[in-house]
């Protein structure tokens, strides 16, 4: 302390290594002597590429330290100047990663503004994320998940689907992604739209909105491998792998705007076609949608089966249990006790769903006054 650094006199064969500041100014060693003499004992620390008094010094943080001592991580061996090499490759956390990663693909303007820039040219979003950050925070979650269902309730650029799509195609994975947003309109775009005249609601509003002008789009992009405008995209995914943006994903999409539907509309099942869709969602988003009421008064499809009349019980419940792979009949009925009729004539692994009775109070989030 106080002691002008370049007064101090040290053996002619040692470089000095000072901790300066970027600004310039004397910092100071977050190790103290002991500690760092610790470190280069069990192999915790090393130099990085020789730069004289620049040379950079690392070392691993406690945490790091609890892993390889508790074997988490595997030793390998040493390397020349003394330090540990650990196998974590194979490595399946057990633990919460840290809250500061310092990797390079993580960088948001080149794998985040840069990558959207490419799969919707011309339109932005304001701080998109490293693609490859979301993809390295969810592979820590489910690596070991490959039917994993994720829900990104903020989705803006879509990011996080498109990991997901990633992450599926590097294991062979089938994980679905929820993605919700809103379709706001930036503020500054919101001002020059009133100044036209238009309002929120108007179609040349909403076009600007964030899920039909961002969102979509970007996912669409992502699994097709062309841009909005038909091209494909320039690039390369450049990460754990390597190829061109332009071979797009095996995944579907399909995307749907939330409305608001009156319980009287919902029970008179005069709404049908529009809550068609979570029926097809709640069921596992799976194979085909019935997105009709059934002229039959039944109709069975990929993962569920739609009974509106009765009397046609017999019919539906036999051709549930000979289809094999229906895990929701929904029973459209206010008569509780012939609801529970139909469900003793189906099968054990259906779950039965009286309509209207359980879509009101699932998706209500009003419960009255
Ligand atoms: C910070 S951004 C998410 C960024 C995203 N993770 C990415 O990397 O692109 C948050 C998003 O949530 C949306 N949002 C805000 N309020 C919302 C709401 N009440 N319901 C649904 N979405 C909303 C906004 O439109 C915005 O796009």
């Amino acid at each position: 302390m106080g002691v002008d650094r370049h007064t101090i006199e040290h053996p002619s064969n040692v470089i000095v290594r000072w901790p300066i500041r970027a600004d310039g100014t004397e910092g100071r060693w977050r190790v103290s002597a002991d500690g760092i003499r610790e470190l280069i004992e069990k192999g915790y620390i090393r130099l990085g590429r020789a730069r004289g008094d620049q040379t950079t010094i690392q070392y691993i943080s406690r945490g790091e330290v609890k892993k390889v001592e508790s074997g988490v991580f595997k030793i390998k061996g040493h390397r020349d100047d003394g330090s540990l090499e650990v196998q974590d490759t194979e490595y399946i956390p057990t633990v919460v990663p840290g809250t500061q990663w310092n990797i390079k693909s993580h960088d948001a303007s080149v794998n985040g503004a840069l990558m959207i820039r490419s799969l919707i040219p011309r339109r932005t979003f304001p701080f998109p994320k490293s693609l490859y950050a979301v993809e390295d925070c969810l592979r820590f979650l489910i690596k070991s998940k490959p039917n994993a269902t994720i829900l990104d309730f903020f989705s803006g650029s879509g990011t996080t689907a498109h990991a997901v799509m990633r992450l599926n195609r590097q294991d062979g994975g089938r994980r679905q992604c929820i993605s919700v947003t809103n379709n706001e309109v930036a503020a500054g775009e919101q001002t020059s739209l009133r100044k036209s005249g238009l309002r929120p609601g108007d179609p040349d509003w909403e076009k600007w909105g964030i899920c039909d002008y961002i969102t979509k789009p970007r996912i669409a992009a992502a699994i097709t491998g062309k841009t909005p405008d038909g091209k494909d995209i320039k690039g390369d995914y450049k990460f754990t792998d390597e190829f061109p943006m332009a071979e797009g994903f095996e995944e579907n999409a399909e995307f749907f705007t939330l409305t608001y539907e009156t319980p009287v509309a919902v029970s008179h099942n005069r709404a049908f076609a529009r809550i068609a869709p979570l029926l097809w969602m709640r069921a596992g988003s799976e194979g085909r949608r019935i997105d009709a009421i059934p002229a039959d008064g039944w109709e069975v499809a990929d993962t569920y089966g739609l009974l509106t009349d009765l009397d046609k019980a017999s019919a539906f419940c036999k051709a549930v249990e000979a289809k094999g792979t229906i895990r929701i009949a929904y029973i459209v009925t206010d008569d509780d006790r012939r609801f529970q009729s139909v469900t003793r004539h189906l099968p054990d692994a259906v779950e039965p769903v009286r309509l209207y009775e359980s879509y009101l109070t699932n998706f209500r989030f009003s419960m009255g006054r």
